[in-house]
């Protein structure tokens, strides 16, 4: 099953080891980028992806200051877990 968890000192260094593809690294910034992001707005909320008790993506979601509406900034699987139907389930 797909749970969204907290990321804390107990999975950051595996969040932040976590990546797409080569070719997919242009639609995502990495993990490391959105969680240094994510300190200097605090809207910003991350939560590590895991199917059962493996670790397999990533996503942040922030409340826009502007529009006050909330955006899905970020989604990545990691690319040895992608089309497994993670993503859709992370959704
Ligand atoms: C986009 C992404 C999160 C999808 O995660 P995933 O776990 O691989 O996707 P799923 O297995 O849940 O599949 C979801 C849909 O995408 C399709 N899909 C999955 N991998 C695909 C691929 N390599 N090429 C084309 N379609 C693909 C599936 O067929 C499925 O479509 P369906 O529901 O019509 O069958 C993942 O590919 C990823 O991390 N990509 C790089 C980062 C990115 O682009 N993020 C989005 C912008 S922030």
């Amino acid at each position: 099953m797909i749970a969204l968890r907290e990321i804390d000192r107990d999975n950051f260094y595996d969040v932040i080891k976590l990546s797409v593809s080569d070719e997919q690294k242009e639609f995502v910034a990495s993990n490391l980028f959105s969680l240094a992001q994510a300190k200097a707005y605090p809207e910003c909320i991350c939560l590590a992806i895991n199917q059962d008790e493996v670790l397999v993506g990533f996503t942040m979601y922030c409340i826009d200051q502007e529009d006050q509406e909330y955006w899905i900034y970020r989604l990545m699987i990691d690319a040895a877990h992608q089309s497994k139907g993670y993503g859709k389930a992370a959704m």
